[in-house]
């Protein structure tokens, strides 16, 4: 592995790390405000972006180099509505996937053929997660603030089931 790219890996750790604790936020926040299935919803895919975070340092150790831990930013606490909640769950998942995008090109200018399969993982991941979120969306524009289909789609999310491993 290059030092090029095994900086930007151990960045991508931070960057998964970040998703893992700005979800868990959000669910803090869902949770607080009693949509219990929103909240429960988002601890999952907090928990799924704690396993990205270790697919990635598992990598790193198992090229045989150094993982570095980089600092966190504070996720925001506070949103206007678990409907916006959802909003920048997707644009995160957006700015992730051209992260990914960024990394894969990377390790393909460097030649580190390893990483790039390992990345290919990733890319299919960013695919699945963009396509869930968005429909995640979707459902909050079409219920709008209907409380009754707003606690319908809240227990819906709380249905979710646990993702498989990877
Ligand atoms: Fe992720
Ligand atoms: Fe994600």
């Amino acid at each position: 592995m290059t030092p090029k790219v095994l900086e930007a890996i151990n960045r991508q750790i931070a960057a998964e790390f970040s998703a893992s604790f700005s979800y868990l936020s959000m669910a803090a926040w869902c949770e607080h405000h009693k949509f219990t299935g929103a909240g429960s919803w988002l601890r999952r895919q907090s928990a799924e972006e704690h396993a990205h975070a270790m697919k990635l340092f598992d990598f790193v150790l198992a090229r045989d180099h150094q993982v570095r831990l980089h600092a966190l930013a504070e996720p925001p606490a506070d949103f206007p509505s678990v409907a916006e909640v959802f909003e920048r769950a997707l644009a995160q998942e957006q700015e992730v996937s051209r992260q990914i995008d960024a990394l894969y090109e990377l390790a393909l200018q460097e030649k580190v053929f390893a990483a790039m399969a390992e990345l290919q993982w990733f890319i299919t991941e960013q695919v699945e997660e963009e396509k869930t979120m968005r429909e995640v969306v979707a459902r909050f524009h079409m219920v709008r603030d209907d409380p009754s289909s707003l606690l319908d789609l809240d227990r819906e999310l709380g249905a979710r089931p646990t993702a498989q491993p990877s």
